[in-house]
């Protein structure tokens, strides 16, 4: 999964290179710096010392010493001071250039903290914001696993609108909260029975249907012709992804990185026209396609999936859909905040 995002000590995290949040003297200071020197020993201050310094929005890089890491990349965010200093702009740079010298120096993991959001105050939920954007844009045009290594899980990095909205809409939505409330179709169906006076039979308990792809399409071949059935299967997921990809015009580069997915992960689905992904890859991808609700269902159903009212991480993720929004990493910070499993591989 090219972005994830992981609440840890960015000391701890073992990849080719941790970006620090450093001072424009680079020699050392509190917080994630404090942390980074602390972890990487005198070594470190030694070779900042011979850097010069670093102006804001700028990275210079260093060896990682005692790190469990190749590389420290130091760069320095901007203070906060209201947002109209140009802010967002030297923070977006720091994530920039700290990227594009982990390229140069070929590292294939490199971790950020959340640059800014601490001594210097910028707002969390805006920083998590461009975080995410620089990152995501990046991830675009390279091929690369970021870490944003943060160090609460609160939902108030989600921004304090989408953080109520969203609790309203798990409060509404997500059936353990309700445990003796009917799930959303039996609640239609009953809302249907009352309003047409009809008795609408509630869904008798079929038997288990066949382990066959929902939505096959049979002709009216006799039941026990299962061969003759198989013939006629509908298309697999991996046949109505590629279908999808092409409808949309897009490449399937494109596809797999709006899903926050990797090359290697659909090398092997685009290998494999039986392939079955995971509940989370498939939603990446449906996602990644900006699949309304009745498309994401049925690209579910094709991988043997449904959407639930008993999973908060798939109520989060109608929330987005619902709504429009289909960042997968603002999905993904959304999903984070409530401690749940992020779409991708
Ligand atoms: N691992 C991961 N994240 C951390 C860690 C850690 N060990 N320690 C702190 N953080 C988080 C903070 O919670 C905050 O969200 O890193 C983010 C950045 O906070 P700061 O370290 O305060 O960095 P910043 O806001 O960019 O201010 C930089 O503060 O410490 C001084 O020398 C530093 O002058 C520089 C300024």
């Amino acid at each position: 999964m090219p972005l994830q995002i992981l609440r840890n000590d960015i000391t701890k995290v073992k990849c080719d290179a941790i970006v620090n949040a450093a001072r424009p003297s680079l020699l050392g200071g509190g917080g994630v710096d404090g942390a980074i020197h602390a972890a990487a020993g005198p070594g470190l201050l030694a070779e900042c010392r011979t850097l010069g310094g670093c102006s804001p929005g700028e990275a210079r890089i260093t060896g990682g010493y005692d790190l469990p890491c190749r590389y420290v990349i130091h760069t320095v965010g901007p203070v906060w001071q209201g947002g109209d200093r140009g802010e967002r702009e030297t923070l977006e740079s720091c994530y920039r250039s700290s990227l594009e010298l982990a390229l140069d120096h070929g590292c294939e993991t490199t971790a950020f903290p959340l640059i800014s959001a601490g001594a210097y105050g910028y707002p969390r939920d805006q920083a998590m914001q461009v975080a995410l954007e620089a990152i995501g844009a990046f991830l675009m045009e390279h091929d690369m696993t970021v870490y944003l290594v943060v160090y609460s899980r609160s939902s108030t990095d989600l921004g304090k609108k989408l953080a109520a909205d969203l609790r309203e809409y798990i409060d509404d939505n997500y059936v353990q909260a309700h445990p003796n409330r009917k799930n959303r179709r039996e609640e239609v169906l009953e809302a249907k029975a009352a309003v047409c006076g009809c008795q609408q039979s509630k869904p008798k308990e079929e038997p288990p249907a066949p382990a066959m792809p929902m939505g096959a399409v049979f002709d009216e071949a006799p039941a026990e012709d299962l061969d003759h059935r198989l013939r006629h299967l509908d298309e697999s997921f991996q046949q109505t992804l590629l279908r999808l990809i092409d409808q949309r015009g897009m490449t399937d580069a494109a596809c797999y990185k709006k899903a926050n997915l990797d090359r290697k992960l659909f090398s092997k689905i685009r290998g494999n026209v039986h392939y079955k992904p995971s509940k989370r890859t498939a939603l990446a991808f449906a996602v990644a396609l900006e699949l309304d609700l009745p498309d994401t269902e049925a690209l579910l159903r094709k991988a043997g999936y449904a959407l639930s009212d008993s999973s908060i991480a798939d109520v989060i993720v109608r929330f987005f859909i619902e709504r429009g929004n289909y960042n997968v990493y603002e999905i993904n910070e959304a999903l984070f905040a409530y401690d749940q499993a992020l779409l991708g591989a």
